[in-house]
């Protein structure tokens, strides 16, 4: 599937979705305490999808060696509270809040929350995730997440369950 094609099916998918109030959307990055093991991504998704799905929010995470990102969607408060939860988490630090922005539509409606271990992932998306989140570590905090970003997550957090190409 092309960039293109792919950016427009996401755009496409979003704008059907009906919201009841508007999408708050936060996206932050940060450092595990120490390395996460699978066991540690099991347990936080797990969690996560039954905490996540009782406040309606939806999300991804995603984790390479020591670089975290999760964005986090659903109405304000809800994803505020969740993170005022999430900051005080010991099992990472060094928080940064790249972007909190409102938006009309919902681009992660489908999860409550995707966590991703990078161990497997192709090189080629691998370094695109490096790229992007060293360029938002050094970005001006508030820096909008650009849809690019949000789709280039997305295939990262699916790689596994989309079919292979031959
Ligand atoms: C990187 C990271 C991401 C997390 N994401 C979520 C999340 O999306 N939803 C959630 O409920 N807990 C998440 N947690 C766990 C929370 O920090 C916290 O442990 C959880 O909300 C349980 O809190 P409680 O037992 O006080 O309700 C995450 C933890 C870490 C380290």
């Amino acid at each position: 599937m092309s960039d293109e094609s792919s950016r427009t099916d996401l755009l496409w998918e979003t704008i059907q979705q009906k919201e009841d109030y508007p999408i708050f959307r936060l996206c932050y990055l940060s450092k595990p305490t120490k390395p996460f093991t699978a066991e540690d991504l099991d347990d936080i998704e797990s969690k996560s999808i039954i905490a996540n799905n009782e406040r309606d929010v939806t999300g991804l995470l995603i984790v390479n060696d020591d670089r975290i990102l999760q964005i986090l969607e659903g109405a304000e408060d809800s994803v505020r509270n969740l993170y005022t939860k999430i900051e005080a988490d010991s099992r990472h630090t060094m928080l940064k809040l790249v972007s909190a922005v409102e938006d009309e539509v919902r681009l992660l409606y489908k999860w409550s929350m995707v966590v991703r271990g990078l161990a497997g992932t192709p090189t080629k998306l691998l370094e695109q995730f490096t790229q992007v989140y060293d360029e938002l570590l050094a970005a001006e905090p508030q820096a909008e997440i650009s849809i690019d970003h949000v789709d280039l997550f997305r295939e990262i957090a699916l790689f596994d369950t989309l079919p292979r190409k031959v």
